[in-house]
């Protein structure tokens, strides 16, 4: 079997300890399990200047092929147009995006940088899998360097309507590059045909298929791959989970009070500022659940030099601080929240134990917080997730979820109040229909699906420039 070579900006090595939050870390390293390779992407280290080749560590299966990063390149194509342009357009939040040319250089030299460094390890028969934002035009650098390799892409987060993706300049040299991969996924079939729509009205054609798109004489094929979770495994670590010292401590400070959770990295997309407004309406709507209930709200920081970051920083713990002190008395604190990164083994713990998750962002490519939440419950009294209408996940769970507006506060407020005197019967209900739709697409499938379509495209017998 011909290798596999990963590409993506971070690289979750296991020598690093910390567990990595956001879903690429999760899914590309289940990936890697089941086929031997390489996965190629930045060490998470600044220095000036950076080597020009990777540095090689092999951990049983998986070689972890790194470099670093120059000062300039963190900030123009990492903080800068990977984050302060691609992010909050990619989200549909064009208001926020941020553009310099500067940071367009830095993000073009980086994949420039990346395509090189590639080339000093690639064969000809390895087929390439580049994952997310970062990397959007990569393969048309590779193939300015002669390969013809089979390249699939898979973009983790949310693309938005043609109007919207025009907004970015020069789109055509970043989301419009997006047409020399042999395969595009998606998570969603709705932002598959949203990039469907943007290749047509940039002059492409489709073919009588329905899924391949000829686009200045190249051809691509779309699909909608909605990342998975290791549904089995998520549960087993959750049962052991539950027996652990950590969980009884939380159980034993939860006293009767039952548990809400959200888990989300600190970002304006996942709606954190909507979701304690909404938490808000409902101790106020609801003073028969004051001090019976206690919302853990587990929030890492991130991209931390970023403005619009701070500004939530500062947002958030303030709002929390307002409803702690407007609500709360000596004996019960209404909020937990918690800026640490926590192990997948902690978590799971925890998911199990509560009676809520409030997984509301505004706009989410998929959230895997949704899917771990629901692999984690006890099938016996399984607790109740509230999902947001904007997360890539509601096009499995919807049938078992609460689903929500995240933009309403009171609908959100009921919802919160619905999940937590859900009745058991139907609490196993809901869960099981859920289950039903994350065993039916398990991680193997993710993967297995997305490399059969890659393997599948029609060769390319001449390089591209
Ligand atoms: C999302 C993105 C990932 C990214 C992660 C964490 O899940 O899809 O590509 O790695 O967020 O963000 P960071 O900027 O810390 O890598």
């Amino acid at each position: 079997m011909s290798r596999l070579i990963v590409v993506s900006n971070r690289v979750a090595m296991p020598s690093r300890g910390k567990p990595q939050a956001g879903g690429l870390a999760v899914a590309v390293n289940a990936a890697l399990k089941h086929r031997s390779g390489i996965w190629f992407g930045w060490s998470g280290n600044v220095v000036d200047p950076p080597d020009s080749r990777p540095r090689l560590l092999t951990r049983g299966e998986i070689t972890y092929a790194v470099t670093d990063l120059s000062t300039a390149d963190l900030q123009e194509y990492y903080s800068g147009f990977a984050n302060r342009v691609l992010w909050p357009i990619l989200h549909y939040r064009v208001d926020l995006a941020e553009f310099t040319r500067s940071d367009l250089s830095g993000y073009i030299r980086v994949n420039e940088t990346f395509a090189n460094q590639i080339s000093t390890i690639l064969e000809p028969d390895d087929v390439i899998w580049v994952h997310d934002y970062h990397l959007m035009p990569l393969a048309r650098y590779l193939r300015a360097r002669g390969h013809t390799n089979k390249i699939g892409f898979f973009l983790h987060i949310p693309l938005p309507p043609p109007d919207i993706l025009r907004a970015l300049p020069h789109h055509a040299e970043i989301v419009g590059a997006m047409a020399d991969y042999d395969v595009v996924g998606f998570q969603t079939e709705n932002d598959r045909d949203n990039f469907a729509r943007y290749l047509m009205v940039n002059g492409g054609t489709v073919s009588p298929d329905g899924n391949t798109y000829d686009v200045h004489g190249r051809s691509v094929s779309l699909g909608a791959f909605p990342v998975a979770i290791d549904t089995a495994s998520y549960a087993k670590t959750a049962r052991r989970a539950s027996r652990s010292q950590f969980i009884s401590t939380m159980k034993g400070s939860l006293g009767q009070s039952q548990l809400i959770m959200g888990v989300d990295r600190l970002d304006y997309s996942k709606g954190i500022g909507n979701r304690l407004d909404a938490f808000e309406t409902f101790l106020e709507d609801n003073s028969d659940w004051l001090g019976r209930v206690s919302y853990l709200q587990i929030t890492p920081k991130s991209r931390s030099d970023i403005p619009e970051y701070i500004e939530m920083d500062r947002m958030v713990s303030t709002r929390v601080g307002q409803i702690n002190g407007t609500y709360g008395n000596v004996s019960w604190t209404p909020i937990r929240y918690i800026n640490q990164t926590y192990s997948r083994t902690a978590l799971a713990g925890l998911y199990r134990l509560a009676r809520v998750a409030l997984v509301t962002p505004l706009r989410d490519g998929m959230n895997l917080v949704a899917k771990e939440f629901v692999a984690a419950q006890d099938p016996e009294d399984p607790g109740a997730l509230v999902l947001s209408h904007f997360a890539g996940a509601v096009s499995e769970l919807r049938d078992g979820a609460l689903v929500v507006n995240p933009h309403e506060t009171e609908g959100m407020a009921a919802a919160i109040r619905r999940a937590l005197e859900m009745p058991l019967e139907e609490r196993k209900v809901r869960h099981a229909r859920m289950m039903r739709a994350l065993l039916a697409n398990n991680i193997d499938c993710w993967a297995k699906s997305f490399l059969k379509a890659l393997e599948d495209a029609r060769p390319r017998a001449t390089p591209v420039n």
